[in-house]
């Protein structure tokens, strides 16, 4: 069981969500995420990046949209209250060294994993430009928490309403042409978000990596929920990423995979078969 500490709404669909979860505090890295059911017995497992993370109090921070019946009934809880279980941290860590220029772009809630790779980012010495994007000034997330970790700070909305009226390809194709491009660029947000993003590097030679959001149902690799084509490879989501290099990722086959699966996500008849933290009488803890 894990104690909300806090919970903030920060748009109409947006919650962050601070509980307590020592163990992932302390071990998990950027770029990594988490497995959350609010009901042991047959909750939906909800995949979620982690946001932030505070060694001393123990504590992660969790952002999620409310997209389906399982966020929905997350986010119902309340400071006080308690998610039966968090997994993780899951997936490997993001690849940080010093590139020296990185343009990280974070689509919508995609800015909220972005933040702790912005960190380390900056952290490893590099000089860290960050663009938000948002279809309207309510749904801009992290703006000061970025302001203060990032070198530069770019927002664009579809609408106009805050920062510049664009979407992100058009700062980040700034940068891209710019004499002294980026050494690295960073996507997170929603798969047509990076597949453009990564249309827009590959038009300059500047490298990408993507955090790809795929459905997940185990996160440990053997479902096969999460599969995605990398390079002309299978790969899964949960264990060999959630980061790819973005110029090898078939954009077209995961968004057409994804949504596949929407309509089951929309609805509350789905039920998880496999238990966290459980052991079935006789059983494998694999599912019962
Ligand atoms: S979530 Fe099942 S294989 Fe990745």
């Amino acid at each position: 069981m894990n104690k909300i500490v806090d919970k903030r709404q920060l748009s109409a669909e947006v919650y962050e969500m601070v509980v307590e979860a020592p163990h992932i505090a302390w071990s998990g890295k950027a770029g990594q995420f988490i497995i959350v059911q609010t009901d042991t017995e047959w909750g939906e497992r909800i995949p979620l990046t982690i946001a932030d993370a505070d060694t001393e109090a123990g504590t992660l921070t969790i952002v999620f949209q409310t997209v389906g019946a399982s966020t929905h009934k997350l986010a119902l809880k309340n400071k006080g209250e308690f998610i039966d279980n968090i997994l993780g941290p899951l997936g490997n860590p993001t690849h940080i060294e010093q590139f020296g220029r990185v343009v990280c772009v974070g689509g919508g809630i995609g800015a909220a994993p972005l933040f702790p790779i912005v960190k380390a980012m900056k952290t490893a010495g590099n000089h860290v430009s960050v663009i938000i994007g948002a279809r309207t000034k309510d749904l801009v997330i992290f703006e000061d928490r970025m302001r203060k970790a990032a070198d530069e700070l770019i927002i664009v909305t579809d609408d106009g309403s805050w920062g510049k009226k664009a979407l992100v390809t058009e700062p980040l194709k700034e940068y891209c042409a710019a004499s002294h491009k980026p050494d690295m660029t960073v996507a997170i947000g929603p798969p047509i978000m990076m597949k453009f993003c990564e249309k827009t590097a590959a038009e300059f030679d500047v490298p990408i990596m993507v955090s790809l959001n795929t459905i997940m149902i185990d996160g440990t690799g053997m479902c096969g929920g999460c599969r995605v084509t990398v390079g002309g490879e299978t790969k899964f989501v949960c264990v060999d990423g959630p980061e790819f290099d973005g110029h090898k990722v078939d954009f077209d086959n995961m968004m057409l995979r994804m949504k596949a699966f929407k309509a089951r996500e929309d609805k509350d008849h789905h039920r998880c078969h496999l238990k966290m933290g459980l052991e079935p009488p006789g059983g494998t803890g694999q599912g019962v």
